[in-house]
């Protein structure tokens, strides 16, 4: 079953692929009013079902617009209004979703959730974020820095921030792309070891850097997200400020990377925690374009996923 559950679980060929595909679906739709269906209408006689147990506004919005876009029909359903959030099993909620729609779209607390859903339905799953991954997001992502720079491989790659979730997918990333990748923040965020170790398996540079000026030092790209993600405890945000406080993108760090380096953020951020208004509305900024290119890295996800 061709699921979309994480960047190291998809083939590089068919990450290439659907790069290159989104790229070609977006200049496919260059000028056109958002409401105007796509020339071709692959998800025509599709139905995808959108489950959300966290808070949306990109992820829920691109998914529902791309799908309708490409002749599709959507429902977007809220884990607590599922009896999935009443104490019927993921398991169960798979095979009887599988009877209904052709495509799920999952955003979730539990890794173990997602891929319990995967095993048991019939039908693609595609992960909208999990605490630990975020792989839609970094689609998006890499296909921005090849429309500004041309191809990530080779390219130097600095994160300052906490290690979660969005950093863990940019690590698959630098394995299956093969880009460098440096990450810059307090030892108690570190990423977990494993997603550093699988990307240098695969050959490529990636570093912990505690200096955030020497981590960004010949950077072709700076990247940083939320101090406190949603499965974070709210309790912990004064010490996470306090902890990430050193790490906070502004001009001056931004001024020690490649002179025409981008800054990326996928969003929503907390304007002048972890990145200043002056970076994020700034000449190096994509932002933005990051969003936009949710809706077209995913349309070439769910046409990879349903083969149409
Ligand atoms: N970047 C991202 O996934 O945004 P949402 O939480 O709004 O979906
Ligand atoms: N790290 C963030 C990403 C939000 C899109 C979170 O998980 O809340």
């Amino acid at each position: 079953m061709p699921h979309f559950l994480d960047i190291n679980k998809t083939t590089p060929e068919a990450l290439r692929h659907m790069i290159d595909n989104a790229r070609a679906i977006k200049d496919a739709r260059a000028g056109r009013p958002k409401g105007m269906a796509d020339d071709d209408q692959p998800l025509a006689g599709h139905m995808v079902a959108l489950i959300f147990e966290k808070p949306s506004t990109r992820t829920r919005v691109s998914f529902d617009v791309g799908v309708r876009q490409m002749g599709g029909q959507t429902m977007v359903l809220s884990g607590a209004d599922m009896q999935l959030g009443h104490g019927e099993t993921i398991a169960d909620t798979a095979r009887v979703l599988s009877r209904y729609v052709d495509l799920i779209m999952i955003r979730t607390f539990e890794e173990a959730t997602l891929l319990e859903m995967a095993e048991h339905a019939t039908v693609p799953v595609i992960n909208g974020l999990t605490n630990r991954t975020h792989p839609c997001q970094i689609m998006a992502d890499l296909m921005t820095f090849e429309e500004h720079r041309g191809p990530i491989k080779g390219r130097k790659v600095v994160w300052s921030g906490d290690g979660n979730n969005v950093f863990a997918s940019f690590a698959h990333a630098a394995g299956q792309f093969g880009f460098d990748l440096v990450f810059t923040g307090p030892p108690p965020l570190d990423p977990e070891q494993v997603f550093i170790d699988e990307a240098r398996a695969k050959g490529v540079n990636v570093t912990i850097e505690r200096d955030p000026y020497k981590a960004v030092e010949g950077a072709d790209l700076v990247v940083t997200d939320t101090w406190v993600s949603m499965h974070d405890p709210q309790s912990a945000r004064e010490r996470r400020h306090n902890q990430l406080r050193a790490y906070q993108v502004n001009e001056a760090l931004l001024a020690r990377a490649k002179p025409d380096a981008l800054f990326m953020h996928c969003l929503p951020a907390h304007r002048d925690d972890e990145a200043t208004s002056a970076v994020m509305d700034g000449p190096h900024s994509v932002i933005f374009d990051e969003a936009e290119n949710r809706l077209h890295a995913q349309k070439a996800v769910m046409r990879w996923c349903l083969d149409v």
